[in-house]
């Protein structure tokens, strides 16, 4: 094994291989976030610095990316979560406000290489970025993986489930931990993802034949229907932590 990282910048004939390796790892309603499509565009424009690969013998295994912002250090400050942390990178760019905070956005492994530790690699290697790049602070809007399975459970109740040795009940936290990340709070409206009922329908491969709230595979909350409305919508609660 020979590791390398890159930037997505560098490495342009690597984007097919990149999407084939790591898309397949996200739920279909992720890509459908509205502040996403409109923001993530500018994002590769600006910030291609942030946006990294991490090659095994020339195979892209995992990546990371994150987008820096103007924080205060307080809690008071944080964006609202993904949607709040890519809007305010682009809107700070623009107006030529100097940033001192990366917000790590996501990290994937390829699917046959998790477990392995390789994220907490390409994590670091996102911090080390930041810190060459004169930023002071690294927060992240943490989607907690183990999160997918309680739904029903608020965030707030959910970041607090530890194990006997202390460290989170959730392997994505644990990996934040290990890499010394602390947990801030929750972020509860940090992705909203809206459609007609009909393409929720086709991202999640269920059907909602009345209005109510459903759980969906791979969120971390319920998706509420309104059917007389042609309405889905679906607020993603993520939890802020902070590096070292
Ligand atoms: C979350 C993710 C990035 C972790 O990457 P990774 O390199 O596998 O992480 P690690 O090797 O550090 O493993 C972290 C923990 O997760 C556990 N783990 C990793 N893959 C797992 C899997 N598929 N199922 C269950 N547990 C898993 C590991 O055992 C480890 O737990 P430990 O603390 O008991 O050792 C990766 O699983 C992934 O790409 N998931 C899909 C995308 C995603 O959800 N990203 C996070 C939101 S931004």
């Amino acid at each position: 094994m020979v590791f390398e990282v890159v930037t997505s910048a560098d490495t342009p004939e690597l984007d097919d291989q990149t999407a084939e390796a790591l898309r397949e790892v996200w739920p279909e309603f992720i890509f459908h976030d509205p502040t996403s499509r409109a923001y993530v565009g500018r994002v590769e424009t600006y910030f291609p610095r942030f946006d990294l690969r991490l090659l095994d013998d020339g195979a892209v295994v995992a990546g990371a990316w994150g987008v820096p912002l103007r924080w205060d250090g307080t809690v008071a400050d944080l964006p609202d979560g993904y949607d709040g942390s890519l809007v305010r990178s682009v809107e700070d760019h623009e107006r030529g406000v100097a940033p001192n905070t990366l917000s790590i956005m996501a990290a994937a492994v390829a699917a046959g290489r998790q477990g392995g530790g390789l994220a907490g690699r390409v994590l670091t290697a996102l911090r080390e970025r930041a810190t060459e790049a004169g930023l002071t602070a690294v927060i992240c809007p943490v989607r907690p993986t183990l999160k997918t399975r309680y739904p029903l459970q608020s965030m707030a109740d959910f970041a607090t489930w530890r194990r006997d040795d202390g460290l989170h009940l959730d392997p994505w936290i644990r990996t934040h931990q290990r890499l010394g990340a602390t947990v801030l709070v929750p972020a509860l409206r940090s992705m909203i993802i809206e459609g007609t009922v009909a393409e929720w329908e086709s991202w999640t491969e269920l059907a909602f034949p009345q209005s109510g709230d459903y759980v969906v595979p791979q969120a971390l909350a319920t998706v509420h229907i309104d059917r007389d409305a042609d309405h889905g919508r679906y607020q993603e609660p993520n939890l802020w932590m902070r590096h070292r």
